[in-house]
């Protein structure tokens, strides 16, 4: 399968949220991480698609590649060789980012954490099939847990140069996510955190703000280099994912805050 008949495939194909990002009209072209892959992982990720619509039928909780172009385009361009991931859920943005990953050569480049247990098994069946073993490690654990600081320092050759967090979505474990692995990050490094926008904030069960209040208070609390993507999203908006992202760079020279 090349890009242009899995990007076709997608648009045509009826369903939830997971189709949306090539339905958009300003998307009339294959995300460049399809050029990426192989035939054979673009046949494998239609079935992730279409597998995942049916058993996960209310699972529109995976980004898209509007979260993901920014991301790898982030990764590719500095050669970003390591990334934690909070939240894998049954694996998009696992296998999305550990095949780009895989074609940057960079092994054991991926440790992510979830805490359901049946989404963790059915990522990890995924992980296989596209022979990602190498590069991606999976955990069941709560990804504000500090345990896993020690098996990501262990996992990865090098320092830990960025920081995905799209889990809990609540404000106060969003909090404990950002205070354990903020500073984890090597100078310079990158923290991406999914759904920072206002509306993002109603995934907060607690009600207590959200991503975005957590994500604000870091910042008002560490001087560093950000970015909200979204945070106010209005219909029309030129970035297309109405959740947003907040991109935050350690600031240089610094071994704390
Ligand atoms: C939005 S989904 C992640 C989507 C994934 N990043 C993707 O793009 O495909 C959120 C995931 O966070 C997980 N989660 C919720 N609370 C968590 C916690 N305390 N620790 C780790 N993961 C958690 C959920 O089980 C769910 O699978």
């Amino acid at each position: 399968m090349n890009s242009k008949e899995l990007y076709e495939a997608l648009a045509n194909h009826e369903g939830d949220a997971r189709f949306s990002w090539f339905k958009h009209e300003r998307h009339g072209y294959p995300p460049f991480i399809f050029n990426l892959m192989t035939g054979k992982d673009r046949a494998l990720l239609y079935q992730w698609y279409t597998e995942t619509q049916e058993q996960w039928p209310y699972g529109d909780g995976a980004s898209g590649f509007t979260t993901m172009s920014t991301v790898a385009g982030f990764l590719l361009g500095s050669g970003i060789r390591s990334m934690v991931q909070c939240g894998h859920y049954v694996g998009f943005s696992t296998i999305v980012l550990g095949l780009v990953f895989r074609y940057m050569g960079i092994k054991n480049a991926m440790y992510s954490m979830d805490v359901h247990e049946t989404a963790h098994e059915y990522t990890l069946k995924w992980v296989q099939r596209f022979g990602l073993g190498n590069y991606v490690h999976c955990v069941l654990r709560d990804s504000s847990d500090p345990a896993n600081i020690v098996d990501a320092r262990q996992y990865f050759s090098g320092s830990i140069e960025s920081v995905f967090i799209d889990s809990a979505h609540t404000y106060s474990h969003t909090v404990k996510e950002i205070n354990i692995w903020w500073k984890e990050i090597s100078p310079g490094g990158f923290m991406f955190l999914h759904d920072v926008s206002d509306i993002a904030k109603s995934y907060d069960v607690d009600n207590r703000g959200g991503v975005k209040l957590a994500l604000l208070e870091h910042l008002d609390e560490f001087s560093c280099q950000a970015m909200l993507i979204n945070s106010k999203w209005k219909n029309g908006s030129i970035y297309t994912d109405p959740c947003g992202l907040g991109i935050l760079q350690r600031p240089l020279g610094s071994s704390l805050v």
